[in-house]
């Protein structure tokens, strides 16, 4: 009985801790992610195919604001999983409340597709090359090393200071060197982990031979906008196929602008540069709301403004870069002339593309707790022989009613946090001396006490069983 209790107790600790840290002997699954057959197209270099060591750094890197100058922004306040890693804003806010010079790009599925530049103006020429970019911006992160900010050596001078981080690239890379291409690395491994396969349009592909027949999972009015989409426009269609192209629905390297040519910040300057789109899928999440404002300059704010956009693209002859696919020469934009019947059946299909797992699955999701902190798992032998081997080791009493005693051989300050089972935060407090701290505001039942040394980062987990 009372071992059936420790091993309860280690799994829940486990469980707990896993769900707001990480788990080294236990990596989640990002390299043998199952894609259906018909994805062929992958932008993955040679030297860089996803390994779980590494997708579990670039997490880590991507959700931490200490990679921002000023400890405000991490990747994540720009690209967030509740919008397929994107941004609602138009334009999204840095780390001094500056605004980025275009809209923010869904990162979900950037893995599958043949164009190897990103950007929407396609300046970074690979995946690993744009992820350090952000950092050195002025205006995103801040380690631009110009206007008086310091380079992106100074923020791996910070990283190597941080506890977690020596330890991580450790573990992936076999030393403790921190540097710019072992960022990229990881990063780019991370965000070509994340994967959105589980739609109603891939229920429905798989279920035929070939993307033209109907769907059988599809309304009529679904399979008409799917027609309508993969058609050329002379054969009844809007030739959306010819640039975002299904089943990645990822963009044609050789594309060139799609008409939408006002610059993001000031609208009355032309950008003719953008030719670079997220894939199309997760433009709408599970409960069918747009995860942002659409195109470089977040201009459309509905599938509806997309779509009479490409119906009649706006005539403009200083758009010397059109691409002929959808007009003529000096800036003719094509005039499809397809009927709001028809634009919603092109919507409705669009609308089909969106998975679910992607939104809230717990491998691409924030590993830092409330207070901003990483837990990194397995902790420390001597943490763990404790845990196992004396579970109270050093709180009395326990079980406790008002006030516990704590005596944990730490070297220096520590930091005492108490979780309830579900992982909320209801104690924090640094001590230097053995502590007596009172319980009895907290919730009652068992409550998980973590000691975190300051010196060393170590982290020690106890249960606590608090009393009526
Ligand atoms: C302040 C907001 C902000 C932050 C922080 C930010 N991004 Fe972005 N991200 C953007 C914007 C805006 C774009 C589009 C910029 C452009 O094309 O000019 C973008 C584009 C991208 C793209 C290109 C996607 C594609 O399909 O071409 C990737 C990848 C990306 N960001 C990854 C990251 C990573 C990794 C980090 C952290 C190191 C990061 N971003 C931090 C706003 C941000
Ligand atoms: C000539 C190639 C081309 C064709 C044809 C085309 N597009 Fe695009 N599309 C682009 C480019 C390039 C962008 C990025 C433009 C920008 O942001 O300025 C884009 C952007 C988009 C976006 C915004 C994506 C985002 O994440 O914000 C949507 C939605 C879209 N296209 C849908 C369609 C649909 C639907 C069709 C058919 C009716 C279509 N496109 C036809 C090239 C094309």
């Amino acid at each position: 009985m009372k071992r059936l209790n420790l091993i309860s107790l280690i799994v829940l600790a486990a469980a707990f801790l896993m769900a707001m840290g990480i788990d080294l002997n236990n990596l989640l699954n990002y390299a043998n992610q199952t894609k259906p057959v018909y994805i062929t197209r992958d932008n993955t270099p040679p030297g860089n195919t996803i390994t779980n060591a590494g997708a579990t750094l670039g997490r880590v890197l991507f959700y931490d604001k200490a990679l921002s100058l000023n400890g405000t922004i991490a990747c994540a306040s720009c690209h967030q999983q509740a919008f397929a890693f994107g941004d609602t804003a138009r334009l999204s806010k840095g780390l001094t409340g500056g605004l980025t010079g275009r809209h923010s790009m869904r990162l979900v599925n950037a893995r599958f597709g043949a164009e190897l530049k990103f950007f929407w103006d396609e300046r970074a020429a690979s995946l690993e090359d744009q992820t350090s970019r952000p950092i050195q911006d002025l205006v995103e992160m801040g380690f631009s090393g110009t206007s008086g900010q310091p380079g992106i050596d100074s923020l791996i001078r910070r990283m190597e200071k941080i506890d977690y981080y020596p330890r991580l690239f450790h573990f992936v890379f076999g030393d403790s060197m921190i540097s710019e291409a072992r960022i990229q690395r990881a990063l780019g491994q991370f965000i070509r982990s994340m994967q959105s396969f589980d739609s109603k349009f891939d229920a429905g592909r798989a279920q035929v031979t070939n993307i033209n027949d109907p769907f059988p999972n599809y309304t009529a009015q679904e399979n008409q906008g799917k027609n309508i989409f993969l058609a050329p426009p002379n054969a009844g269609g809007m030739g959306c196929q010819g640039c975002h192209r299904a089943p990645e629905f990822d963009i044609d390297p050789a594309t060139l602008n799609n008409g939408v040519i006002a610059d993001a910040q000031s609208p009355a300057t032309l950008d003719l540069t953008n030719t670079r789109s997220p894939s199309l899928r997760d433009l709408v999440n599970p409960q069918g709301m747009l995860n942002g404002p659409m195109m470089h300059n977040g201009n459309f704010t509905s599938i509806r403004q997309v779509l009479n956009h490409y119906n009649q693209i706006p005539v403009n002859p200083a758009n010397t870069a059109l691409d002929p696919r959808v007009g003529g020469p000096n800036g003719m934009g094509q005039n499809l002339g397809r009927t709001p019947q028809e634009l919603d059946a092109v919507e409705a299909f669009l609308r089909t593309l969106s998975g679910v797992a992607i939104y809230s699955d717990v491998r691409w999701s924030d590993p830092f707790d409330s207070n901003g902190n990483l837990t990194v798992l397995p902790l420390p032998p001597t943490a763990v022989g404790e845990m196992l081997t004396q579970p109270s080791l050093g709180i009395y009493p326990n079980p406790a009613k008002d006030y516990i005693q704590l005596s944990i051989p730490v070297t220096s300050d520590y930091e005492v946090s108490i979780f309830t089972t579900e992982g909320k935060q209801v104690f924090s407090q640094w001590v230097t001396t053995h502590a007596q701290l009172n319980i009895s505001p907290l919730p009652t039942g068992l409550l998980l006490l973590t000691v975190q040394d300051k010196t060393n980062g170590y982290k020690w987990v106890f249960r606590v069983m608090h009393q009526e």
